[in-house]
């Protein structure tokens, strides 16, 4: 089992769409993968087809503790083959108001199970866009994260400073926590300004950003209206797909050299 949160603190930046993307490679190759929705906006969760509310539980209830068996109690099919789901939930965002002993440590404990590990290959974390007690609680149980980052001048900023976050907590609190990649995401085709930009971050960041970049295309955004995998799509968007493929293969991969 291997997990990975998809992480930048810049709302926009493509977390989701990166999460759906892996989430539909992986489904594809027909790898048990389980989807937790920690941002309140619950966008994963619509495009995986769990309308909110949800009759089940949520991560919120999860992140509440009130599941001794951990996060195998929670978890709901997904309308995607091989995709199965934590929805998100409003009230996640009353956890960073929550100053209880271990709150942050409460996704690494759910999610220590034997019956987790034997179901699923893969975890994807969707995060929302801070920096606060989900994304903490999401990195301390990850293995590996995921940046997603568009081609813009903020967004290159914000790289660094989530790599600065993920470094605080490798060091004080998962050391084994690796960063599988950077993944510079709708990028438009003849801009000069995004080709400056993904230059830019890779100058900056050498190796740990992809070689593939996902370009902007209506397709990605109309799939996820219509919660459907971008695998699905014809005729086959090549360049999004194959950018997700080898996204996927660097994060089943694991640690980076
Ligand atoms: N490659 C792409 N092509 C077209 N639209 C995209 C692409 N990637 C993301 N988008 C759109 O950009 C918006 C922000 O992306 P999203 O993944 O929701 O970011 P985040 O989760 O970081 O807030 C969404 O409306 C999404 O559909
Ligand atoms: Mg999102």
């Amino acid at each position: 089992m291997t997990t990975t949160a998809v992480v930048n603190q810049k709302g926009g930046s493509g977390k989701t769409t990166t999460v759906l993307g892996l989430a539909s490679a992986a489904s594809v190759r027909g790898i048990d993968t389980l989807v937790i929705d920690l941002d309140p906006q619950c966008n994963a969760s619509e495009a995986l087809g769990i309308d909110y509310p949800t009759d089940g539980q949520t991560a919120a209830d999860l992140l509440a503790g009130e599941f001794p068996g951990g996060a195998a109690e929670v978890v709901q099919a997904s309308k995607w083959d091989h995709v199965s789901i934590i929805p998100g939930d409003l009230d996640l965002s009353d956890i960073d108001a929550v100053a209880g002993l271990g709150v942050e440590q409460r996704l690494r404990v759910a999610l220590d199970s034997e019956e987790l590990r034997q179901q699923f290959p893969l975890i994807l974390i969707d995060c929302p866009p801070s920096i606060g007690k989900l994304v903490s609680n999401a990195l301390i149980a990850a293995d590996s994260a995921l940046v997603a980052t568009e081609p813009s001048f903020m967004a290159s900023r914000g790289v660094s400073k989530i790599l600065q976050a993920i470094e605080t907590i490798q060091r004080y609190y998962n050391p084994s926590l690796t960063v599988a990649g950077v993944l510079i995401g709708r990028v438009p085709a003849q801009a000069r300004e995004a080709a400056h930009r993904s230059a830019e971050i890779r100058e900056a960041l050498g190796d740990l950003v992809l070689p593939e970049v996902v370009p902007q295309r209506a397709a990605v955004a109309e799939a996820v209206g219509d919660r459907r995998p971008i695998h699905e799509v014809r005729p086959l968007v090549s360049e999004v797909t194959s950018a997700f493929d080898a996204a996927l293969d660097r994060v089943l991969g694991g640690a980076r050299p």
